[in-house]
């Protein structure tokens, strides 16, 4: 086995850099937002890997059971070399890709790509464990502005799995979808998952468990703000809320304040007032329509070649080859 290596995209003091300029900008504006990548510090990234193996959250375990069945035939038309995963996470799903194009076809080199640190390291160490014969090369990175980063060389396939496309808003998408396209030659494929739109009554569940895992996930972007700012938001007096947005077709997460509130963030040099009932959207995660889908593909430069969906149609697998 060789030892995997990490290239580094984003130190911390990159990362607190985009912190603050997210955070001035979405503390300051009327409704106040916070972008979801901030979720995601070590133990946002041990949240998550939670929430995959709650009750109510469908998507992992459906998108899981979707690959095992399809991933036979995604080898069989995939030719990559190299396979990227953005926002790869624990990689736990992966496995099943790697075992599949490593078998019956050239994958030689495997890149998982995250901002999270410890959940990338983690990843890439139990892939060179388990794929001894794979070179594993991690990359911390913001899969929204550093795509050119990427490794080339080798014939690619990016996969972006777990629905979270759905969490860039609709202009971020368009923009992400056409620079993975700009990065890749013509023929080189992206597989990527999103969740289907579906009643309501199962979704709404899945974003807010009766266990209390996922308002802790939603909370944890205000342990971050303390821990990188230097902020004193009090986590335990904001109450998580997931409502369904029939017209956008998606999930926002919020947090709403319990009380009046003045948060100091002393590195941003601002205090934040919040009004007692004031929500914070933390998140969105849109859910699609197989054609929705294939039309954004294709307005980003992809052709389509296949797509596979689960027997209940909650998830969907998308194979697209770039023009
Ligand atoms: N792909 C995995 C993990 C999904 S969770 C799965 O299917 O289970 C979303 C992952 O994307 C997290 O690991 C998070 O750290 C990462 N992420 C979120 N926003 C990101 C961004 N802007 N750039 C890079 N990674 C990001
Ligand atoms: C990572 N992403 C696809 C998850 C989702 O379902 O949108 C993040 C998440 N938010 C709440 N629960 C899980």
């Amino acid at each position: 086995m060789t030892a995997p290596t990490l290239e580094i995209h984003l130190t911390d003091a990159d990362l607190t850099e985009a912190l603050r300029a997210d955070a001035r900008r979405g503390l300051t504006s009327d409704p106040k937002t916070l972008p979801p990548k901030w979720f995601y510090d070590a133990r946002g990234s041990e949240l998550f890997e939670e929430i995959t193996r709650l009750p109510e959250y469908y998507p992992t375990r459906t998108e899981r059971a979707l690959l095992e069945r399809v991933v036979g035939e995604i080898a069989r038309i995939a030719r990559a070399e190299v396979l990227v995963e953005l926002g790869a996470g624990s990689a736990a799903k992966t496995r099943l890709l790697l075992s599949a194009l490593s078998s019956a076809g050239p994958l030689k080199t495997y890149v998982p790509q995250d901002v999270s640190e410890s959940a990338l390291r983690g990843a890439a160490d139990q892939v060179s464990v388990e794929f001894p014969g794979l070179a594993v090369h991690g990359v911390v990175s913001d899969f929204t502005d550093t795509l050119h980063n990427l490794p080339r060389g080798g014939r690619r396939m990016i996969a972006f799995l777990g629905g979270t496309i759905g969490n860039l808003i609709p202009a971020e998408r368009a923009e992400f979808l056409a620079g993975v396209a700009a990065v890749l030659e013509p023929g080189e494929q992206l597989l990527l998952g999103a969740g289907l739109v579906i009643d309501p009554a199962v979704l709404v569940p899945a974003y807010d468990d009766a266990a209390g895992i996922t308002a802790e996930f939603n909370r944890n972007v205000l342990h971050v703000l303390n821990s990188r700012l230097r902020a004193d938001f009090d986590p335990d007096a904001f109450r998580h809320i997931a409502l369904w947005d029939a017209e956008h077709e998606w999930i926002e997460m919020r947090l709403e304040a319990t009380r009046d509130m003045t948060v100091a963030v002393p590195d941003l040099d601002i205090t934040v007032e919040f009004a007692r009932g004031e929500q914070m959207r933390t998140e969105i995660s849109a859910k699609f329509r197989p054609q929705g889908l294939t039309a954004e593909l294709d307005a980003a430069g992809f052709d389509t070649e296949h797509i596979w969906t689960d027997p209940d149609d909650r998830f969907a697998l998308i194979l697209a080859a770039r023009r």
